[in-house]
């Protein structure tokens, strides 16, 4: 495999609120390589937004804080890294599409102003003729009335446009590394497919390393190499997408890839895991999903699993498949959750 261009390493971020600290990403570790597009899935309040804040260094602070762990981008450990480094590296070397598009834009400066100034930051070009670069990346992201809206403020503009006009300014700035965060989910279907096809151009074009983040499998199974599966701000489940999509061994993306709509089954109603995503706190003590698990048993409750290595390097935060119990307590829930 390519090299290794971001990775995290035990990322601790927390939130310290009036009602207690909140470990929000809790000892999160991935790793993206070169030209690789990763997903980060798991359901709302998993920490996954947080999580690329972090990379980002644009967690509120206070309340949020990066208290612990390694971000390291060619060399560099970006959790250590001073606010005007942090200013060269975002939108340039890492880009960065937000759940919430008004984070990204100035509000004092045109569509126009901005894309003209991402773009000339990276291709030799004058200012007409980035104009009219910034004009075709407004078309390619589907923005209506283009040569007109260049020349318009962000608070002009629709959610779905601003979210598009976010998306063409990440892209045209030929970033090494792309962090998206849920970056269709407002859109409608014709853009969400074009949008996507836009990352695949730019991740084949320019090798860049793609952090995606979604809600949606079906979205994961078209786009991404590797899936990493988020639970209460840590890493439950990762591996290839073929293999987390085929044969899931964590209870949680079991639950997530059952609660999938099937085409072919006749019967409507859904699965849905049940019980929500519990809010996280200091003093948790065992696995943060036994109380919706449906595999739990007394250790479950007791101790905290960490991520067991399990076949073709696979890693999984669940007792299930913890390989040092010589006690063979796990055997009956294993061959269980195997039925
Ligand atoms: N400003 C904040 N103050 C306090 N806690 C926060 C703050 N922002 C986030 N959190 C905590 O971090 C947790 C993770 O939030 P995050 O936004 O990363 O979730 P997410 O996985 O991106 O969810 P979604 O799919 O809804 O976008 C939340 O459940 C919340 O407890
Ligand atoms: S450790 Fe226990 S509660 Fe947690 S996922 Fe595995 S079986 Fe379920
Ligand atoms: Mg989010």
């Amino acid at each position: 495999m390519s090299e290794v261009i971001l990775e995290l390493e035990d990322l601790h971020t927390h939130f310290f609120t009036d009602s207690g600290e909140v470990p929000a990403v809790d000892g999160v570790s991935l790793q993206l390589h070169k030209g690789e597009v990763v997903g980060v899935v798991g359901e709302s309040g998993c920490g996954k937004s947080v999580t690329s804040l972090s990379i980002m260094q644009l967690v509120p602070k206070p309340p949020g804080e990066i208290v612990s762990g390694n971000i390291n981008f060619k060399g560099e450990n970006l959790a250590q890294a001073t606010e005007k480094r942090m200013r060269q590296i975002r939108g340039n070397e890492i880009a960065m599409i937000f759940q919430e598009p008004m984070t990204s834009l100035d509000p004092l400066y045109t569509i126009g102003d901005q894309l003209i100034e991402a773009i000339r930051m990276h291709r030799k070009m004058s200012k007409k003729e980035a104009k009219t670069k910034a004009i075709d990346m407004l078309n390619i992201v589907g923005i209506p009335r283009a040569s007109e809206v260049v020349d318009e403020y962000p608070h002009q503009l629709s959610g779905g446009m601003r979210q598009r006009v976010m998306i063409a300014m990440a892209m045209s700035c030929d970033p090494e590394v792309l962090i998206a965060d849920e970056p269709t989910t407002a859109l409608d279907v014709t853009i969400q497919a074009q949008i996507l096809d836009l990352m695949r151009d730019l991740n084949k074009e320019h090798n860049t390393g793609i952090l995606l983040i979604t809600h949606d499998l079906g979205v994961v199974a078209e786009m991404c190499d590797r899936v990493v599966v988020m639970y209460a701000g840590q890493v439950v489940e990762e591996g290839t997408v073929r293999e987390i999509l085929k044969d899931p061994k964590h209870p949680y993306t079991k639950g997530l890839i059952k609660s999938l709509p099937k085409i072919h089954e006749k019967e409507q109603k859904l699965y849905s895991i049940p019980g929500t995503v519990p809010k996280v706190s200091m003093e948790q003590v065992g696995c943060r999903f036994a109380p919706r698990c449906e595999y739990a048993f007394d250790r479950c409750y007791n101790e905290n699993p960490s991520l067991y290595v399990t076949d073709k390097a696979r890693q999984n935060r669940c007792f299930l498949y913890d390989n040092n119990d010589e006690e063979g307590v796990n055997d009956h829930v294993e061959s269980n959750i195997r039925s």
